[in-house]
């Protein structure tokens, strides 16, 4: 095997022992009652009633349409403003993100209605949020609700960021929960395996203050790589954060949030805000439009291998496909239906 050169800033010495249960080979530290659990403590953090619905960027004057809870909604904006509202039309139920926006409040394109921040019958817009990065909505539970014991919040939960990046934000959707998509980042042990063109080398070397600890090469060759150290951590029950802590271009984050769209179907929207303490940074920043649509090819290649991660851990969760030693029921064949051999 050829030898891996690691460029960027020297990183502290690996701790000297590490705890018990970072021991032994890859697939053991991988201990799913370890990741469960992880993703349980994830599960019951505050969330205030926020998902994520796109970048920022994506939600201009046209109106789009978007899904969250069960609900389908329409997007647009309006001066700066990020507005978010039930997609039906209050007056005959027509696809308003089908319509045009007119002085920041959207026409109906069947009749003409205008609408914009006030209610109209049991037409009501969200409370919507843009971070600058990435807009939000909040979806307020109904009583029975799952999330009825999460009081909204006035604002979303935002993990740190750095102060100035370049951003590039990736939205896909996937047959899965939320869920799925968390317990993929909770198990950074499968990156060498199963992402092996992107990462050349991966360790878990530690837990510091409750968030796993990791140091890997991404490859930019075979033989050559860019070595960090890594957190994760989640500050809301549907986004896991991926913090560089040592080495080239720390205090970028990798935030990825997982929003419910439907019974079994999820999107993913990532966001990658890096960031560079070298003094080329300013004039890589004036570059971003060019530098973009590499960060978000690498994004897409790697999630599109996590979907299909996360859908296959909906898959054997929903008993859709039978776990290890198990076969799915079948329908019994009843006696009218069984032909004998000879009859
Ligand atoms: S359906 Fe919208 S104005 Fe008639
Ligand atoms: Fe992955």
């Amino acid at each position: 095997m050829p030898k891996l050169k690691t460029l960027g800033h020297p990183l502290s010495a690996l701790p000297a022992e590490l705890p018990p249960e970072l021991r032994g080979p890859d697939w053991v530290q991988a201990n799913p009652h370890r990741i469960e659990r992880e993703l349980r403590t994830a599960l019951a953090l505050p969330s205030g009633g926020w998902y994520v619905l796109d970048a920022s960027r994506s939600i201009g004057s046209r109106p789009r349409r978007y899904w969250v809870e069960g609900r389908e909604l329409v997007a647009w904006r309006a001066n700066r403003e990020i507005r978010v509202a039930p997609n039906a039309c209050p007056h005959m139920g027509a696809s308003l993100a089908d319509g045009l926006v007119r002085d920041g409040r959207i026409v109906c394109p069947w009749h003409g209605l205008e609408l914009g921040s006030d209610r109209h019958g049991a037409w009501c817009p969200l409370a919507a949020h843009d971070d600058g990065v990435l807009c939000w909505v909040r979806v307020d539970p109904l009583p029975g609700d799952a999330g009825e014991h999460d009081p909204p919040t006035p604002r979303p939960v935002l993990s740190a960021r750095p102060d100035t990046f370049i951003d590039s934000v990736m939205r896909m959707e996937a047959d899965c929960e939320p869920r799925d998509v968390i317990a993929n980042r909770l198990d950074p042990w499968h990156g060498v395996y199963y992402h092996p063109h992107t990462f050349k080398r991966l360790k878990v070397i530690g837990v510091e203050g409750g968030r796993l600890l990791v140091r890997v090469v991404y490859g930019i060759t075979d033989r050559l790589g860019i070595e960090v150290d890594a957190t994760f951590h989640c500050p809301d029950p549907r986004t896991i954060t991926m913090t560089i802590v040592g080495g080239e271009g720390t205090g970028s984050v990798v935030e990825t949030h997982a929003t419910p769209l439907r019974e079994g179907r999820s999107a993913i929207v990532e966001a990658t805000l890096a960031t560079s303490e070298r003094p080329g940074f300013r004039r890589a920043i004036r570059a971003a439009g060019l530098i973009r649509p590499f960060i978000l090819r690498s994004q897409r290649k790697l999630w599109v291998e996590d979907a299909a991660y996360a859908e296959r851990r909906y898959a054997l969760r929903s008993g859709r496909v039978p776990a290890a030693g198990r076969a799915l029921k079948m329908p019994s064949a009843t006696a009218g239906e069984r032909t004998e051999p000879g009859n």
